[in-house]
Formats: structure tokens, C-alpha cells, sequence
């Protein structure tokens, strides 16, 4: 698929904007600060109803307005389609498509892009919650069902764990273990389906992210990623270790009854710690994912490099996944800002990577950062206004 066109009412430091895009690469310009990445936000906005940078939707509105509008055209295959996102202060965000009210979440299902930024070094580098977002994220771009079993969980387990602060302050547990029980049901019955998910996920990606570190790297490292779930660690001592029933690791064969089972028996062993301490400690949301390259650990052995294109393939991978998978065609791939990070074969390994997916479309300050070999359709952009969009016909870069 393709973005044709965007239309932008005061979104981020934009009043008013509307740019083109052509299919193949475009190239977003304009010097630091000046509105590149928050072009980009608008277009992933569409696909995971979410910025890559911020979780409050707040700061996508202009400072001092109430509302913005985010318009996009875009082509599948032979048709088209118009999607509209109004996002409110204070009020909830509203959709369209084709001039259509409908659901938000709705949008998700007409648009996919893959988001590669700078931010993605911490997949590799940072907390597990950033491992549990890519993750979650990935599940919701291949299956746009599960945002719903995915903030349902979200739900149960803070209502749960507001249920174990107060059985702690009342020194109450009896009272409350008839309620327990029943979000105890919920954490389960949605637990247990992310847990599968998340086990089916990896396994899609085992092929794709060897053969997408590889077109980046051009060596075989043996990337490979490993679920840590806590319903099998010690969440005790809040180390939730890898999986190692039966000495495999997570199987994705394993069926959903099994792993609520499983689920089950590992809370109840919890039981008392858990109202001592009152925190859910067990669950998709306290499980993490190791990455691994020659069978160690990329946290702590890689080098800021692998480390980088460790991330830049775990995106490829998932790109390359819906690619596959998805009946509308390619993924939107979006590259913002990544090139500065890179060295000059990584940059031309990575665009030759994603060269032949319908669209591409990638911001940078510095016109010298990118390859220089494609015809790429130029939009450049200053103090929140595009200058010239690539509307009327296409301009090669040097
Ligand atoms: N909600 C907002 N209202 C007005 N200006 C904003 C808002 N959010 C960000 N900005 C401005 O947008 C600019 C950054 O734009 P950005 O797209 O990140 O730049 P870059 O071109 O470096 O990617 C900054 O000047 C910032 O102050
Ligand atoms: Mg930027």
C-alpha cells in the first residue's frame, strides 16, 4: 500500500499542511527541529493509532489548540481509500473512512506502516517494557483483534492489583479472595492469550529476522529471541526467568488450555505473596524477551553495532512478516531518522533491504546521509511548512 496524499489542521507545529507522496522512495529534508518526524507521526498515527515518541496523544495537538486533523489518501492496490483521525483534547479522538464515522480502532484495519527510528536502539538496550511494546505492537499489526484483548488485559490487572492494595490496608484477605477469584479468571482467560500470541509471533519471526539480519550485516550471527514468561519463573525474587519446562524453550504448540492451566496453578503458588506485596507479579506483563546472537545475550556482549542492527532487523522482520501475510500488500515502511545513526554500508544494506516495498518514506536532516543510488521523490520542509511536495512529478536526488 501507499500513502497518496496528507492533509494536516494543527497537528503538532503544523497549522495547515498538505503533501504528496509518490509510490517508491520519498525523502523528507529540512533541518533539525523543523516538523520532519511529526510528519511521519501522522502517517504512523494511522496504523497503530499511536506516536512512536509519546504515549499521551496530547502532544500531537498544536500548542494552544484543542483539536487536530490528520487526513491521509491512500492506495491499495487498484483502489483508494480517505482516513480521517480528529484528535481532542478533553474529548474522545473520532474516525473516519471514506467520509465514514467509525471506530478509532477501525483505522488500524485499512493502514499498516513499519516505523524504523532511533528510539529502536532500546529495544535492544533498554527495559523489558520497550521488548513488550515492539512485541505488542507487532501482534496488533498482524491482527488489529488483539488491541482489544490486548487494553482488556491492561485493564484486569490494574483492577486486580487496586483489589490486592486493599485486602493489603485492610488487613482483610478473606473478604476479598471471592473477588480475587474472579479477576484471577480474567488475568487467565486474557493472560493466557497473549502468552500464546506472543509464542506464535516469535516463531513467525525466526525465519525472517535470520534472513533480515543477515541482508544487514551480510554475516550469519544467529539472531534468535526467546520469550521469558513469569508464569514459569521465580517472580519471588522479581527475576522471571526463561522458559525451561521440559528443557525447550516456549513451544508454540502448546495449546491455550495447557498454558491456563499453567497459568492458574503458578498464581495460586503466588497467592500469599502477591497480597503481601500487593502487585499482579505474574502475566504477559511482567515477561520479557532475550535477544540473542551466537547464542549469547545481546544485552551485555553486543556491540553498539550488532546491537543497532539487531533492531533495524527485528523491524525488517516484522515488515517483512505482514508483507507476507497481509492481503492489502506491503507495509508503509518509514525511516525517520535513522541514517545519521548509521555507517555508510549499513545505510545502503538497509535501503536495499526495504528498496523493493511499495513505499518508503524517509526523513533526514543531512541530504548526504542517504543513498544517493534510487530516484527519490523530495519533499522539503521548514518551520512547520512544506516548501515543495512531490506532488507534481518527482525530483531526482544527487
Ligand atoms: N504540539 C506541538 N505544538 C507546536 N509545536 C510542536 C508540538 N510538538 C512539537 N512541536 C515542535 O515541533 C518541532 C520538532 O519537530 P520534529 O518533527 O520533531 O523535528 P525534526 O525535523 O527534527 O524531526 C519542535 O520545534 C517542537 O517544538
Ligand atoms: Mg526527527
Amino acid at each position: 500500500m501507499r500513502v497518496i496524499h496528507l492533509s494536516l489542521a494543527d497537528f503538532r507545529n503544523y497549522a495547515h499542511a498538505e503533501v504528496g507522496f509518490q509510490p517508491g522512495p520519498n525523502l523528507i529534508l529540512g533541518r533539525n527541529g523543523q516538523g520532519k518526524t511529526n510528519l511521519v507521526e501522522a502517517i504512523a498515527y494511522f496504523a497503530s493509532l499511536r506516536s512512536h515518541r509519546v504515549s499521551s496523544d496530547a502532544a500531537l495537538i498544536r500548542a494552544g489548540e484543542d483539536t487536530a486533523v490528520a487526513r491521509m489518501r491512500i492506495g491499495v492496490a487498484e483502489r483508494e481509500a480517505l482516513l480521517e483521525i480528529e484528535i481532542n483534547r478533553g474529548a474522545p479522538n473520532r474516525a473516519q473512512v471514506n467520509r465514514n464515522g467509525v471506530k478509532p480502532r477501525e483505522l488500524t484495519r485499512w493502514f499498516q506502516a513499519v516505523v524504523f527510528a532511533p528510539e529502536d536502539l532500546m529495544i535492544v538496550r533498554g527495559d523489558p517494557a520497550g521488548r513488550r511494546r515492539f512485541l505488542d505492537d507487532a501482534l496488533v499489526a498482524r491482527n488489529p483483534a488483539l488491541a482489544g484483548v490486548l487494553s482488556d488485559y491492561e485493564r484486569v490487572v490494574r483492577q486486580r492489583t487496586t483489589l490486592l492494595k486493599s485486602a493489603r490496608a485492610n488487613g482483610a484477605r478473606s473478604a476479598v479472595e471471592a473477588t480475587l477469584s474472579v479477576w484471577d479468571d480474567q488475568l487467565v482467560a486474557l493472560g493466557s492469550r497473549i502468552i500464546h500470541e506472543r509464542r506464535q509471533l516469535i516463531e513467525a519471526l525466526r525465519d525472517p529476522l535470520v534472513e533480515s539480519y543477515r541482508a544487514l550485516v551480510e554475516q550469519d550471527h544467529g539472531p534468535e529471541l526467546r520469550l521469558e514468561e513469569s508464569i514459569f519463573g521465580s517472580a519471588a525474587d522479581d527475576v522471571s526467568r526463561e522458559t525451561t519446562a521440559s528443557g525447550t524453550g516456549p513451544d508454540s504448540d502448546v495449546s491455550r488450555e495447557t498454558l491456563e492451566a499453567m497459568f492458574r496453578d503458578a498464581l495460586a503458588r503466588m497467592r500469599a505473596q502477591e497480597i503481601d506485596r500487593a502487585v499482579t507479579l505474574l502475566g504477559p506483563h511482567r515477561d520479557d524477551l532475550t535477544l540473542m546472537l551466537n547464542h549469547l545475550p545481546v544485552k551485555g556482549y553486543a556491540s553498539h553495532g550488532e546491537s543497532w542492527s539487531f533492531a533495524l532487523a527485528l523491524r525488517l522482520a516484522v515488515a517483512e512478516l505482514l508483507r507476507r501475510e497481509s492481503p492489502a500488500g506491503d507495509p508503509v515502511i518509514i525511516l525517520d531518522d535513522v541514517f545519521a545513526e548509521l555507517d555508510s554500508g549499513r545505510r545502503a544494506r538497509l535501503m536495499a533491504a526495504v528498496g523493493a516495498y511499495e513505499q518508503v518514506i524517509v526523513t533526514a536532516a543531512v541530504e548526504a546521509d542517504v543513498p544517493g543510488e534510487l530516484s527519490w521523490s523530495t519533499i522539503r520542509i521548514s518551520g512547520g511548512a512544506v516548501l515543495d511536495g512531490s506532488d507534481d512529478g518527482v525530483s531526482a536526488h544527487a
